[in-house]
C-alpha cells in the first residue's frame, strides 16, 4: 500500500512558526517519525509540501493510479481552496483531513472546511499526534475497504 503526505502552504515552517499553535517540532521530523510508523505498518510513505495551490493541485493529480490512500494538511488553503477540493474529488483517493490545531476552537474563519465533506474523517486539535492518528485511521478505513494490506 502507497500513502501520500501532503502538506500546505507555511508547513515547511513547522517548528518555529507559531509554537504555541503548533508545537516546536519539525516537519522532517514528524516525516520521520510516520516513516518509522509505516515501517511497522508495512506500507511506503511518500511526502509532498508546497506552498502553492497549483503545485498542490497537480501533485494531487499526479497521484492519480499511484496511491491507495492521501493525508492532507492543507494549511490555510482547507478554507479557501475549491481547486484543491476539485482534484481530490477528481482524483478519486481516499483522503483524511488533518490539522495539527483545533480548527473549531480558533477563528471563525477557520470552521470552514472545503475538504471536509468529502473526506473518510478529519482529525484535527492534537498536534503532531494529528499525523499518527490520520494515518491510523486512514489504514484502517483502506484495510476495512479493500483487499489492499
Ligand atoms: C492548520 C490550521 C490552518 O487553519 C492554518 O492555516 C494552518 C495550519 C493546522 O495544522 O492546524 O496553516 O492546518
Amino acid at each position: 500500500m502507497r500513502l501520500l503526505l501532503i502538506n500546505g502552504p507555511n508547513l515547511n515552517l513547522l517548528g518555529t512558526r507559531e509554537p504555541s499553535l503548533y508545537g516546536s517540532t519539525t516537519l522532517e521530523a514528524i516525516q520521520l517519525d510516520l516513516s518509522e510508523s509505516a515501517k511497522v505498518e508495512g506500507i511506503q510513505m511518500e511526502y509532498f509540501q508546497s506552498n502553492f495551490e497549483g503545485a498542490l493541485v497537480e501533485r494531487i493529480q499526479q497521484a492519480i493510479g499511484v496511491f491507495d490512500g492521501i493525508l492532507i494538511n492543507a494549511g490555510a488553503y482547507t478554507h479557501t481552496s475549491i481547486a484543491l477540493r476539485d482534484a481530490l474529488l477528481g482524483s478519486k483517493i481516499p483522503y483524511v483531513e488533518l490539522h495539527l490545531s483545533n480548527i473549531y476552537a480558533r477563528e471563525a474563519f477557520r470552521s470552514k472546511s472545503f475538504l471536509a465533506d468529502k473526506a473518510v474523517g478529519v482529525i484535527s486539535g492534537f498536534g503532531t499526534m494529528s499525523y499518527q492518528l490520520a494515518l491510523q485511521g486512514l489504514l484502517a478505513y483502506l484495510r476495512q475497504t479493500s483487499e489492499i494490506s
